[in-house]
């Protein structure tokens, strides 16, 4: 077990039950990482929790605490500090065992999740005929980056891209396309339509202008209801013509997906009402069947409603959610699922899991989940925009980011007199420019906006992809300058002696506790603080130890630790959908 903030625990715990007796086995010791250096690696604050129902001072409660502890292999003595906090700092021989161990594991130690789960991640979801927009492509980059983390972890992750693909806007798309692209349904080809947006557009002028072209959208609408398969044959089309769209982004950012749209779930969504009526959940509301939610009252205290099904007998954008609830856990068996959109659908998650609920649907040991995201804004901090006052294409977005760093390569290249060949240039521009943008979107706390700036988020210095993606490249340069063979190296003794050693294994060591941190909070922004700091604390050690030039001894043991250093990059940057480069 590699956890050191595990084996922590249990050292406590075992303390608790010897010096107060078994009724305190389940007790949390509330040991985490500590605060300050001086506060030493670790803290525990029990004594301090502790005391008041045992009558006693907080400081001879965790004197009495570390009689019963034996950490001795880990840690020097334990210290009381203030009120009663017990400080503990980790032995470097103990540090050096454990960096040993963990190098001989291609997982560094990181250890899956004791009882792994069915776990479905929604995200993506664009829009059929609709843009994909920046809100679009944080839940791509959040969502997936969650993924891969529950994936690591060991659960059996369904990633689900609930796609708008229904709906009444279809009626009008349909009928416009019956008038201006009778060929493309004819020949059956989606590529004839053209640009899906432009479509729209057009589509939507003409149903704005024009009476009878409204009354032939609403028939269009009626007959893909039921299934008339001109209709659902125009309708496969048009979706066939996003999903292609879609497909560019996904490729571009290296993000896989299962589609399950909306229209999915259409056969369930009169079973659901009924089985919400049967629950008597249903109450009816000028003519809309409505569930009144628990919680949700308007100005005069009246409780508001939840609309399952318009006075028209249209479902809604509700009902297909609850029907997707019922769906994933009868079906997919999943007990937990996560919704990654932005913070403003959150009252929408909170009334479906409400009613989901109520349904009896959501056994005990299913949770769902809301992850909300904040907006995306430009550097005026007003919503992100092209120069000319646009909505950003995200194909343009990403081709951007690419060409700004394959710019920012060149100048760098030819200051450093570098000649590279072309499709170098290219593939580190790519990697570069791509990493960029998600690790600008995941190094954030997801839950606030974020100013979208290539300047910032290309920098070589600061919190940002290329400073990580280099601290990595510049270990790859150590070991192709010393012609190092890591496999025999990994055979040699780590010994840790200068003070940014001792940082660096330290941190080198936290990695399993961050991962749990983050399948439990589903803060992505965790793990890329964790990283950036490894960086940091690598390039500290970096400028202070010599490693190549060091004696036999010291230049293997470094170059362990360097090599430590950029496994645990390479793998925690794959955790964000980050790829690394050996040189750049
Ligand atoms: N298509 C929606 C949108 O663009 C997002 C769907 C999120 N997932 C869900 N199950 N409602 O806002």
């Amino acid at each position: 077990m590699y956890s050191l903030l595990e084996q922590l625990r249990q050292h406590f715990s075992q303390a608790l039950v010897n010096a107060f007796g078994e009724e305190y086995a389940d007790t949390d010791p509330l040991v985490t990482l500590a605060a300050k250096p001086e506060f030493g690696d670790y803290q525990s604050n029990i004594a301090l929790s502790l005391a008041k129902p045992l009558k006693q001072k907080p400081r001879d409660t965790a004197q009495q605490i570390i009689d019963h502890l034996d950490l001795s292999e880990l840690c020097e003595p334990p210290e009381i500090a203030g009120p009663g906090f017990i400080n503990l700092r980790l032995k470097p021989s103990y540090l050096e065992s454990q960096l040993k161990t963990i190098s001989q594991d291609s997982q560094l130690g990181a250890e899956k999740a004791e009882t792994p789960q069915n776990v479905i991640v929604d995200f993506s979801s664009p829009n059929i005929a609709k843009e994909m927009h920046v809100g679009h492509l944080r839940s791509t980059i959040i969502g997936d980056c969650i993924a891969r983390i529950l994936e690591f972890r060991g659960h059996d992750v369904l990633r689900l891209n609930h796609v708008g693909d229904w709906g009444t806007q279809f009626g009008m798309l349909i009928a416009y396309l019956r008038e201006a692209y009778p060929e493309a349904l004819t020949k059956a080809d989606a590529l004839a339509i053209g640009d899906l947006v432009t479509l729209y557009k057009e589509a939507k002028k003409r149903f704005d202008e024009d009476e009878t072209f409204q009354k032939t959208a609403r028939e269009e609408v009626v007959k893909l209801q039921k299934g008339a398969p001109d209709s659902v044959q125009a309708w496969e089309l048009l979706c066939e013509q996003s999903r292609r769209e879609f497909q560019v982004i996904y490729d571009l950012l290296g993000v896989e997906l299962t589609e399950r749209g909306e229209s999915f779930y259409n056969p369930f969504l009169s079973e659901v009402v009924q089985e919400l009526e049967a629950k008597g959940l249903v109450e009816e509301d000028q003519g809309a069947k409505c569930v009144f939610l628990e919680g949700y009252t308007n100005k005069s205290g009246e409780r508001l409603p939840l609309i399952i099904q318009k006075s028209d007998g249209g479902y809604n954008y509700a009902t297909t959610d609850l029907a997707a609830i019922r769906y994933r856990i009868r079906e997919d068996g999943a007990q937990r699922v996560i919704y990654v959109t932005d913070a403003g659908q959150a009252s929408h998650f909170d009334q479906v899991f409400q009613v989901a609920k109520r349904a009896g649907w959501v056994s005990d040991d299913v949770e769902l989940v809301h992850v909300p995201f904040g907006l995306v804004q430009g550097e005026d901090g007003k919503k992100l925009k092209t120069r000319s006052g646009d909505t950003i294409r995200l194909r343009d977005l990403l081709d951007e980011a690419i060409a700004r760093s394959r710019q920012d390569l060149e100048q760098r290249f030819q200051e450093e007199g570098r000649n590279e060949s072309e499709e170098f240039i290219a593939k580190t521009a790519k990697i570069v420019g791509i990493s960029a943008v998600k690790y600008a979107d995941l190094s954030r706390n997801r839950t606030s906006n974020y100013v979208f700036s290539f300047d910032k988020m290309l920098a070589l210095q600061g919190n940002t992809a290329p400073y990580l993606l280099y601290a990595y490249v510049r270990v790859q340069g150590i070991s192709r300058k010393g012609n190092i063979d890591w496999e025999t190296l990994n055979k040699q003794n780590i010994t840790l002696e200068d003070n940014s050693e001792l940082v660096l294994a330290k941190h080198i060591l936290q990695l399993s506790d961050i991962l749990k941190e983050v399948e439990k909070d589903l803060l992505p922004n965790r793990l890329c603080q964790y990283l950036f700091e490894l960086s940091q604390k690598f390039n500290q050690f970096y400028d202070r130890c010599p490693i190549l030039q060091a004696e036999a001894d010291k230049r293997a043991s470094r170059l362990m630790l360097a090599d430590l250093t950029a496994r645990t990059l390479k793998l925690g940057l794959s955790l964000l959908g980050i790829e690394v480069l050996e040189r750049m």
